[in-house]
C-alpha cells in the first residue's frame, strides 16, 4: 500500500483577497504535494479559509454586508484564485462549514469535561489586528512587539491549560529535531519557551464578538479564532467523523506536514502542539515556517504595508507555470526575498527560455531536419555523452532527497544544473555542425539531449505540470509520468516520430511589459 502523506497550507483570512505571499505558501505546498504524488505516495493536500473572528466581522461591517455574505464572497475569490493557479488541493476547508464547527465543539466539550478548560476573570491587553492577548510585560512602548495597537480589557473568559504542557513540549522539540524546521525556527520556539507559558484564552464574549463558533458549554461566548482555525487540520482529514473518515484521519494524521509563514510560528509550534497533547493526539510530523516576500523597502508584503502584488496579474504577465517555477526556484525555502517583476522575467528568460526551452526546440528541429523526424539510434561513444549520462542518472535521487528534506528550491536547482550541463554538452558535440559531416555523432548528441529533456520533464512536472506533460509528448515519451522513469537513462525508443516544436517558453521582454501593463496592484473585488 502506498505511503500516506498529509500536507497543509495555513487557512487564509478572508478580510482581503490573496496576494503573492499567500500564493507562495500555496504554490510551494502544491509543488511538495505533487512531488510526493510523483514518488507514489498517497497524498492528501488541505488548504482553505479561516473565516471567523474579529477581522472577518470588521471587514464585513466596513463593507456593510453580513459576515456570512462577506466570507462566502471572499472564500470564493480565494478558491477561484487557487483554481486559476492550478492548485490541486484535495479539500478546500472553510471554518464556517457545519462539520468543522461540530468537531470544534466536540473538542471543546471534551476538554472542558476533563478540566483542561476553566473560567477565569481576565484583565489585560488585546490586539484586534493580531487577535492576540498580551500581558503588560509583553508590550513594547505600549504596543505589541510587532508595533500594533492594543486596548485594555477586563472580562471573564475561558482558558485552556496550556502552561501545563510546557515542559512536555520542550522535551518533545528537543527529542525531535525535524518537528520544527528550519533549525532557526526550532531555536526561536525553544527560546520562546524559556519564559513561563501562560494559559490560553480560548473564548470571546458574544457581546464583543458574535462571529464565531459558540462554546458548547456556555452560549454567551464564541471560540477564539485560532483555537477554531488550528482544528481545521484535524476536521479536514476526518477527525471525529464517521468511521471511514476517522480511519483516514488515523492513517494520515501522523504524517502531517504544516507549511506556514514565519508570522504564525508560535500559534503553530506552541498553541497547536499543546492543544493536541490535551486531546491525547500525536503531533504532526513537521511544521515548516518559510520566509516572506518583501516589499522593495524590505518590509513584509501585506495590505497594511500598502504594497501588494496580485498573483493573478503576474500569472497574466508571464504565464502560470513559469510563475510557479519562479516562486519555487527564487526563494531559498525558509528565507526572505524581495519581489520584483524584473526578477521574475530574468529567471524565466535565463532558465526556461534559454535553458530548457532552447534545448528542446533546437534538438527537435535538428531531428526533423537531419533524421526525418525519427528519434536517432541510442549510442554513447563520446566521453562527453558518458559524462552527461552519469550526471543525469544522479538527478532523480537528488531531487527526491531535496524534497524529503523540504528543500524544493534545491530540487529545482538540481534539474537546472542538469540543463546547464546539457547546454555545455550541446556546445561540445555541436550537432548542428556534426550533422553535416558525422551523422552518427549528431544522432548520439540528439538522442542524449532528448533523454536528458525527458528526465528533466519528469522531475519538473510537479512545478509545471502542463508544460512538462507537453514536453514529454514532444520528445516522444507517452504514458503516465512516473518517478522511476526519471532514474533511468535510455527509455526513449529510437525511430519514434517526433516533430520540431515552437519555443515552449518565449523570451519575455522587460521593456515591453513595463510599457504595456499598468502597475501591479491588488485585484478589486
Ligand atoms: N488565518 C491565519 C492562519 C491560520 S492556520 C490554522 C493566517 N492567515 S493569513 O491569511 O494572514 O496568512 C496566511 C499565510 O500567508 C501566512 O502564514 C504566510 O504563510 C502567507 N503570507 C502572507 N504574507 C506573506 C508574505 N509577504 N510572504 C510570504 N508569505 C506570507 O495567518
Amino acid at each position: 500500500m502506498a505511503n500516506p502523506f498529509y500536507i497543509t497550507t495555513p487557512i487564509f483570512y478572508v478580510n482581503d483577497v490573496p496576494h503573492i505571499g499567500h500564493a507562495y505558501t500555496t504554490v510551494v505546498t502544491d509543488v511538495l504535494a505533487g512531488y510526493h504524488k510523483l514518488f507514489g505516495d498517497e497524498t492528501f493536500f488541505l488548504t482553505g479559509t479561516d473565516e471567523h473572528g474579529q477581522k472577518s466581522q470588521n471587514a464585513a461591517l466596513a463593507r456593510g454586508v453580513t459576515p456570512q455574505a462577506h466570507v462566502d464572497e471572499i472564500a470564493a475569490v480565494v478558491q477561484r484564485t487557487w483554481d486559476e493557479m492550478h492548485i490541486k488541493y484535495d479539500i478546500f476547508m472553510r471554518t464556517t462549514a457545519e462539520f468543522h464547527k461540530k468537531v470544534v465543539q466536540d473538542c471543546l466539550q471534551e476538554l472542558f469535561l476533563r478540566d483542561e478548560i476553566y473560567l477565569h476573570e481576565y484583565e489585560g491587553w488585546y490586539c484586534v489586528s493580531e487577535e492576540l492577548f498580551y500581558t503588560e510585560k509583553d508590550l513594547v512602548n505600549g504596543k505589541t512587539p510587532s508595533g500594533k495597537d492594543v486596548t485594555k480589557i477586563s472580562e471573564k473568559n475561558y482558558f485552556f491549560r496550556m502552561s501545563k504542557y510546557q515542559s512536555r513540549l520542550i522535551e518533545y522539540i528537543e527529542k525531535n529535531p525535524d518537528f520544527i524546521q528550519p533549525a532557526g525556527k526550532r531555536s526561536e520556539t525553544l527560546g520562546f519557551l524559556k519564559s513561563p507559558l501562560s494559559d490560553l484564552c480560548i473564548s470571546r464574549p458574544k457581546s464583543r464578538l458574535a462571529w464565531g463558533i459558540e462554546l458548547p458549554f456556555d452560549k454567551t461566548y464564541v471560540t477564539y479564532v485560532w483555537f477554531d482555525a488550528l482544528l481545521n487540520y484535524l476536521s479536514g482529514i476526518g477527525f471525529k467523523q464517521e468511521a471511514a473518515k476517522q480511519a483516514k484521519f488515523e492513517r494520515f494524521w501522523p504524517t502531517a506536514v504544516h507549511i506556514i509563514g514565519k508570522d504564525i510560528l508560535t500559534t503553530h509550534t506552541v498553541y497547536w502542539p499543546t492543544m493536541l497533547m490535551a486531546l491525547g493526539l500525536p503531533l504532526p510530523k513537521t511544521i515548516f515556517a518559510h520566509g516572506w516576500w518583501l516589499t522593495p523597502t524590505g518590509s513584509k508584503m501585506s495590505k497594511s504595508e500598502g504594497f501588494v502584488v496580485a498573483p493573478l496579474q503576474v500569472k497574466d504577465l508571464v504565464g502560470l507555470e513559469p510563475f510557479r517555477y519562479f516562486l519555487v526556484r527564487d526563494i531559498h525555502f525558509g528565507n526572505d526575498a524581495s519581489f520584483s517583476t524584473e526578477l521574475v522575467i530574468n529567471r524565466i528568460n535565463s532558465e526556461l527560455a534559454n535553458g530548457l526551452g532552447n534545448s528542446l526546440s533546437r534538438s527537435t528541429n535538428l531531428v526533423e531536419k537531419y533524421f526525418g523526424g525519427l528519434i536517432p539510434q541510442k549510442t554513447s561513444d563520446h566521453p562527453a555523452t558518458l559524462e552527461l549520462i552519469a550526471k543525469a542518472e544522479k538527478v532523480a535521487p537528488a531531487v527526491k532527497a531535496a524534497i524529503l528534506a523540504l528543500e524544493p528550491h534545491n530540487a529545482v536547482g538540481q534539474v537546472v544544473e542538469l540543463i546547464y550541463a546539457l547546454s555545455k554538452y550541446l556546445d561540445i558535440l555541436a550537432p548542428w555542425t556534426s550533422a553535416k559531416t558525422n551523422l552518427p555523432l549528431a544522432g548520439e548528441a540528439l538522442y542524449t539531449t532528448l533523454e536528458v529533456l525527458r528526465i528533466a520533464g519528469i522531475l519538473l512536472s510537479p512545478v509545471m505540470p502542463e508544460k512538462m506533460a507537453e514536453l514529454l509528448r514532444q520528445v516522444g515519451f507517452e504514458g503516465a509520468i512516473k518517478y522511476a522513469d526519471a532514474e533511468k537513462f535510455g527509455l526513449l525508443v529510437p525511430q519514434t516520430k517526433i516533430s520540431k516544436v515552437p519555443p515552449m517558453f518565449p523570451r519575455i521582454e522587460l521593456a515591453s511589459i513595463v510599457r504595456e501593463t499598468p502597475p501591479l496592484s491588488p485585484r478589486k473585488l
